[in-house]
């Protein structure tokens, strides 16, 4: 392998001899190992499967070792530069040796590199340039989950053997459909969600905001069709061919403070983002104001989706609390609307251990199973690798009218029913989502629950929104910064993950989050509230120590 000319300031474990050295030994003593110890009735085919998903797992582990989260929780900048200059350059010429000056680009190599080399390319420019948002409990930024070891194994497994997850044939081709369906039952018990009956796993919740939008057109529309069972609904006859024949002459989107996927998915679905109406209180611009709302619905010739904030993206707030949840399912039963609750991470305030300190967040998060349709993300609060979002709907055959994929006979709908008894049947994934080919998103999300259970997803959320508490008192109490929203009356009750803020001096805070930032130590984002900068730190990890991260922020608060 080409390892001339090593980057002198890579420490050694990067370095590209280290791959010689170590990787090489290793997939050969694996080899061994696994010929001594392998059944040989697992065949030869297997056997090499199964290997190679070990060397696969030995060099993962290897490459995520790499970091020091207790040093940095963001790349140099120096590594990024170096990183961008060699992607840019050497995936371009072959011949090309490691180390050194970035070469000059030639176009794609007509004769790829060696495997190690290639291997070492990647230890040695480009995973220093990676931040360690999975590996350090002090990644704030966005919302963003880290990777549990147990789903990071079995995450191993789903790309090792790369199950395609889209017809169920459980007993000639693989178990995955079966897998998944029990991996989404647990989800649901975990979130006391059990009555959903249609469920599938998505790319993350952007996507399960546009299936919620789709599910809500399909149903409002359908419900003033003089003759669906005749036509069916906009799945048959289209947006515009549906809205005519219902006498439909608008359809709405109203919502308290929505996430900008909302927008993206309504013109995803046809509806347009300019549908979509914000109806929070001036003060609480979160709470959806059911007076408002019901206004709206009363509209004639509108049909309306509600969409409920739960977990607003800033705040962490929720639009609605038990008592309102039951108001708008009265209101949405009269006027023939949809509810569809973005849930992304707000929604995993449901599995929070029933103790007192929770009691607000309990409180606010109740009544969300009236809903029609919850979008959640495993790849946020569930600690599951990207890409993994979750759909919930509680109108199951909405999901097949919208997302049958008809006319294939090799792809032909099997359902067979769950032994569990919770579910009358197993469906094809491709018929109640949005895709076809699909990732075994399921195993890591099976893997964790299992793993964890109701009382340790408990605890691991607790210590999410304990450390998010423990700032957030800090703030309050502290004269050089602001705990923000004003509106909540600095409730620390009210926090659940999310802590929004600003410094006290205007000149701070315009430089604030790059302040933050540049100490590596945490990593925030910046945002703006009531037309003013603001940071905003989204606790997310399964490796939240309360004490000791607590410990870190405030020092780096301190430090600016
Ligand atoms: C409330 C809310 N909804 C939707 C999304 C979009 O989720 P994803 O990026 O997984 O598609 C986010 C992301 O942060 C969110 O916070």
């Amino acid at each position: 392998m080409a390892a001339a000319n090593n980057t002198p300031s890579l420490p050694d474990h990067m370095q590209p001899a280290y791959v010689d050295r170590i990787l090489k030994p290793l997939e050969s003593r694996i080899s061994e190992l696994l010929d001594e110890f392998c059944p040989s009735s697992q065949g030869a085919e297997r056997l090499n499967d199964i290997k190679k998903l070990v060397v696969n797992y030995v060099v993962l582990q290897i490459l995520t070792q790499t970091f020091d989260p207790n040093l940095c929780v963001t790349p140099r900048p120096k590594d990024l530069a170096h990183a961008e200059a060699w992607v840019e350059n050497y995936c371009h010429d072959s011949s090309i040796h490691l180390g050194g000056e970035p070469p000059q680009i030639t176009g794609l190599a007509g004769h790829g590199k060696e495997f190690y080399s290639t291997l070492t390319h990647i230890i040695a420019d480009i995973v220093p340039a990676l931040n360690s948002q999975a590996l350090s409990s002090r990644y704030y930024g966005f919302v963003t989950g880290g990777v549990h070891p147990v789903a990071q194994a079995a995450d191993n497994v789903v790309t090792a053997l790369d199950q395609n997850v889209q017809v169920h044939l459980p007993t000639t081709h693989s178990i995955s459909t079966v897998v998944e369906h029990h991996a989404l039952s647990m989800l649901r018990s975990l979130l006391a969600l059990d009555g959903f009956q249609g469920k599938t796993f998505t790319t993350g919740a952007t996507a399960s905001n546009i299936m919620g939008l789709a599910c809500g057109r399909e149903a409002v529309i359908s419900a003033r069709l003089p003759d669906y069972a005749k036509t069916g609904g906009v799945g048959e006859l289209g947006l515009v061919g549906a809205c005519m024949a219902a006498g439909v002459r608008e359809v709405q989107i109203l919502t308290s403070k929505g996430h900008s996927s909302l927008y993206k998915a309504a013109s995803v679905v046809g509806l347009g983002r300019a549908v979509v109406k914000i109806w929070g209180f001036p003060d609480t611009p979160w709470v959806l104001d059911l007076k408002a709302v019901e206004r709206e619905l009363k509209r004639e010739g509108v049909a309306s989706l509600i969409v409920v904030s739960a977990g607003e993206v800033n705040t962490g707030q929720f639009g609605t609390s038990g008592n309102a949840m039951k108001e708008l399912r009265k209101l949405a039963d009269r006027y023939k609307a949809w509810i569809h609750v973005d849930g992304a991470f707000g929604i995993f305030a449901r599995a929070l251990p029933k103790v007192d300190r929770f009691a607000k967040l309990r409180e606010r998060t109740a009544g969300l199973e009236l809903a029609d349709s919850i979008a959640a993300d495993g790849h946020k609060l569930l600690n599951v690798p990207y890409d993994n979002g979750i759909f919930l709907c509680s109108k199951p055959e909405v999901m097949s009218q919208v997302f049958q994929n008809p006319n294939a006979a090799y792809l032909a709908p099997v359902a067979s029913t769950s032994r569990s008894g919770t579910d009358t049947e197993i469906q094809s994934p491709l018929h109640v989502g949005l895709e076809n080919s699909r990732r075994f998103r399921a195993l890591p999300v099976y893997a964790l629950l299992l793993h964890l259970g109701r009382e340790n997803m408990g605890e691991m959320l607790a210590r999410m929104v304990d450390l998010a508490r423990e700032i957030a008192a800090f703030i309050r109490d502290s004269d050089k910064y602001e705990l923000l929203p004003d509106e909540t009356g600095a409730d620390i009750e009210c926090t659940h993950i999310i802590v929004l803020f600003k410094a006290k001096n205007p000149d701070l805070n315009e430089v604030l989050v790059e302040k933050i930032n540049e100490t590596r130590r945490m990593y925030v984002s910046a945002t703006k509230w009531n037309g003013e900068n603001a940071v905003r730190i989204a606790v997310g990890s399964w490796k939240v120590d309360v004490e000791e991260d607590f410990k870190a922020v405030k020092s780096v608060l301190n430090s600016l």
